[in-house]
């Protein structure tokens, strides 16, 4: 398996793989109406801790997607381990294998910057109902910064753009949503460490280059602490 850091990401099984983790989301989702009839989908959903959080606060009706099939498969054990009734779909965020209106509420934690937000963009406008709401929590630059700095960013992280807080408005905007909210998310390097959930669910024989793939991360969150910023976009019509 290449050393990626997704592919750490899936073999620690992070759960909260996101800027803020576990406590950023529930604040976040305390502001959305949510009910039992309230459809969600939670794309890239990791290994599902926000899926969870939601059908088990809410009992909302939850469908999880990613294109990983470790991260699925460890989001599957979670919900069976919590008697949790998600459905759980294999799919990519460029394609989304649902149909046009389905969804009441969408959530990308952390995933698309590390797609192709020229098709993503489209598809969630696409499968969400005509008054349904998007959050996206998402990695971003705070300056200008150097060709140098930005490829050392994209290369480690595997995020196709790093935008600007303008930028990821703009496409936001392209595809229609006319309502849209952003909050800026303050980031202290020590939180930016993913171990801030506590929540892991390890792979056997997780080979020892991996480890050191948490270490660049550390790394580079405090070297480019003034750069890699976050927001959560709140997109409506
Ligand atoms: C940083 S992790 C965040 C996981 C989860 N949302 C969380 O906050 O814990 C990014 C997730 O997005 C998934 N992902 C990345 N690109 C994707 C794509 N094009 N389609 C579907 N899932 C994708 C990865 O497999 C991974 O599970």
């Amino acid at each position: 398996m290449e050393s990626t850091y997704l592919n750490c990401l899936a073999l620690f099984g992070v759960g909260g793989a996101h800027p803020g983790g576990l406590n950023l989301t529930r604040r976040m989702l305390s502001k959305e109406k949510m009910d039992a009839s309230t459809k969600v989908l939670d794309v890239g959903c990791g290994t599902g801790q926000t899926s969870a959080l939601i059908s088990k606060q809410y009992q909302c009706q939850v469908t999880a997607l990613d294109y990983n099939k470790m991260m699925l498969e460890k989001a599957k054990k979670r919900f069976q381990s919590m008697n949790l009734q998600i459905e759980t779909q294999y799919g990519t965020a460029e394609n989304l294998p649902f149909k046009n209106g389905s969804f009441d509420l969408l959530l990308s934690e952390s995933v698309t910057a590390f797609t192709d937000i020229s098709k993503t963009i489209p598809e969630y406008k696409r499968v969400l109902k005509p008054n349904g709401v998007l959050l996206a929590i998402e990695m971003m630059r705070e300056t200008d910064i150097s060709e140098k700095q930005m490829k050392e960013i994209l290369d480690f992280y595997g995020v196709r753009q790093l935008l600007s807080e303008q930028e990821w408005l703009a496409h936001f905007e392209k595809v229609g949503f006319e309502k849209i909210e952003v909050e800026k998310v303050e980031l202290h390097p020590d939180i930016q460490k993913m171990d801030v959930s506590n929540d892991y669910s390890l792979s056997k024989d997780i080979d020892p280059s991996f480890y050191k793939i948490f270490e660049k991360h550390h790394h580079l969150s405090i070297l480019y602490k003034d750069i890699l910023g976050c927001r959560i976009f709140r997109c409506s019509l």
